[in-house]
């Protein structure tokens, strides 16, 4: 699947997301082994949000982002946005208070510094083109506005490798066959990991787009990295 690019790889990515929405939270916290929860806390809090922020959650998924956001800042104006209906179908509850939006992260619905924060989680590596998606959080973030990426990485070589390896290329396909009955999806899993950028490089990509106070920080053996930076507060 790695192989495809423009319109076929955003179809196969829709439709896989699609087919495993309903089982996508459950298949997170395993996979994770509840460690998501714990980075979610950590993409929000850098998010910064103070009361009435405007905060967009891109490639919502399910919501969990925007959830925390709406715990840990209940009076920030927050919008989840994704292009896979079904998964924000299956994450929809009703203690949201926050709004849904289909949107595609390459061409946002949304006019120019629109938001205080833009957050995603497990995007990045999904979009079919990773400098117009950070160009476009780039556009709808006010001067001085920040980004948070939470994201798989490839994790450098280490003693651990070939457990990661067994974990991610052994382990992860079948629980998510076993749950989801779609063995392709996280075969998917594991080869776009490895197809997207490594974390310096997505730092680099970062500052092209724009973005200053670049940071990041690997979690999980180095399997999972978040990205933060900010748009200069003169635009
Ligand atoms: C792995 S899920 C992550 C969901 C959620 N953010 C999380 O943290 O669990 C990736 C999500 O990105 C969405 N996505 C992928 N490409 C997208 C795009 N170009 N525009 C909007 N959403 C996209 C998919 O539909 C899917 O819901």
């Amino acid at each position: 699947m790695t192989h495809l690019s423009g319109t076929e790889k955003s179809h196969y990515v829709q439709g896989l997301f699609t087919r495993i929405a309903r089982r996508y939270d459950l298949m997170n916290r395993l996979m994770t082994a509840g460690q998501d929860v714990v980075w979610r806390k950590e993409v929000i809090r850098r998010a910064g949000l103070r009361p009435q922020a405007r905060l967009l959650d891109l490639g919502a998924g399910t919501g969990d982002l925007a959830r925390e956001a709406q715990t840990q800042q209940p009076k920030a104006v927050i919008t989840a946005a994704d292009f896979t209906l079904a998964m924000m179908q299956a994450g929809r509850k009703p203690s949201d208070r926050f709004g849904w939006a289909v949107s595609d992260a390459l061409t946002l619905p949304f006019g120019e510094a629109q938001f205080d924060a833009v957050v995603s989680g497990f995007l990045m590596r999904n979009v079919v083109d990773s400098m117009a998606a950070l160009r476009e959080q780039f556009r709808v973030l006010v001067p001085g506005g920040r980004i948070v990426i939470l994201d798989t990485t490839r994790p450098r070589r280490n003693l651990l490798s070939p457990f990661i390896w067994i974990h991610m290329h052994v382990i992860i396909p079948a629980l998510g066959t076993l749950l989801s009955g779609q063995s392709d999806a996280y075969t998917y899993l594991p080869d776009s990991t490895e197809a997207f950028l490594t974390a310096e490089d997505l730092a680099t990509r970062m500052a092209a787009a724009g973005f200053e106070k670049i940071g990041y920080k690997r979690v999980m053996f180095g399997t999972i990295a978040i990205h933060w930076g900010e748009k200069s507060a003169n635009g």
